[in-house]
């Protein structure tokens, strides 16, 4: 039996979406020692999500990261379903990774509440809509927090975790204790547009087109500036290309719509490329060509 508290144990965790996210939230969450119900509308994103978690497995335990017994307990722990109830019922948290959509989010949060118990918690891993709106579609917002998860989501360890002014300090107690069991470095924030991590990449971002549209120096050296100045992993524009210039535009314009502020404002070569179909790695080009075979 769960309880939401300091105390909080988790045992049973659903996740709702099985896709580029929702499958890595399933592997981490059942590499944490829970039990995952894994629910999707669509039963070949199911199939998908699970053949990834096990090829991750599998090239764990061939990189020696993963124990071969833990390798098989983990996909042992994992059930899937096209229920959604499946997924509420007996979770001590339910982790929402369906598509960016404000309506759809609201109906899945809606019918959560009803089929979760009444001591879960509700996350959204939402990257940019109002954690605030979505928990309003339930009777009890002082469960629903984000969980703001990166992709690939078994590598990157940071979690943001988003609260309302409605959350409760036992939801944030459960979802940092799950945080930590899953391998992640939890920050804070408050529900605000772009929460802390788009709000300041796409900063970064798009002032880097802007000098890029100045002439002030090329992507390369842009990059560059930031790598080996600043230790960044990679500069604005790689990370551009792997995040995809489509996702990339449609932030810049949540937030430029949200806030006003003209530190938002997509420039006109991103709109460009997006126009014509370079939205980077995926793709095959963006800023720069990728080759990817
Ligand atoms: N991809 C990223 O880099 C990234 C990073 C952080 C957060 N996010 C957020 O995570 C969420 C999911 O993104 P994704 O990239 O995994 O998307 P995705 O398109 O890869 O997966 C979405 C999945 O949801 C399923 N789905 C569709 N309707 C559904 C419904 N009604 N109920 C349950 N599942 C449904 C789809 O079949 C699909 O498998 C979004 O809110 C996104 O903003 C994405």
């Amino acid at each position: 039996m769960s309880t939401r508290g300091e105390n909080a144990t988790i045992d049973r965790v659903g996740v709702i979406g099985a896709g580029a996210m929702g499958h890595g939230i399933a592997q981490v969450a059942v590499l944490a020692g829970y039990q995952v119900t894994l629910f999707d509308v669509n039963e070949a994103a199911l199939r998908g999500g699970l053949e990834r978690i096990q090829a991750n497995l599998d090239k764990g335990v061939e990189l020696g990261k993963v124990e071969p017994e833990e390798r098989d307990r983990a996909l042992a722990a994992i059930s899937i379903t096209t229920t959604l109830s499946d997924a509420g019922k007996d979770a001590s948290l339910v982790i929402e990774a369906a598509p960016e959509d404000l309506d759809l989010k609201r109906e899945i949060f809606g019918k959560l509440d009803a089929a979760s118990p009444p001591h879960a918690v509700l996350a959204t891993n939402t990257s940019s809509l109002s954690v605030t709106r979505i928990a309003e579609a339930t009777k009890d917002p002082g469960r629903v927090l984000g969980m703001h998860f990166f992709n690939p989501v078994h590598i990157m360890k940071l979690l943001e975790l988003v609260r309302t002014e409605h959350t409760t300090e036992s939801t944030i107690a459960t979802a940092r204790a799950a945080g930590a069991a899953m391998g992640k470095t939890c920050i804070l924030v408050m529900d605000s547009p772009g929460f802390a991590s788009s709000r300041l990449g796409l900063i970064l971002g798009m002032e880097a087109v802007r000098m890029l549209d100045e002439g002030v120096a090329s992507a390369e050296d842009i990059d560059i500036a930031m790598e080996l100045g600043y230790g960044h992993p990679m500069g604005p524009f790689r990370l551009a290309d792997l995040v995809g210039l489509d996702v990339r535009l449609a932030v810049a314009e949540y937030l430029y719509r949200e806030t006003g502020s003209e530190r938002f404002k997509p420039s006109e070569t991103i709109k460009r490329l997006v126009s014509e179909g370079k939205l980077g790695k995926k793709t095959g080009e963006g800023f720069y060509k990728w080759n990817n075979e």
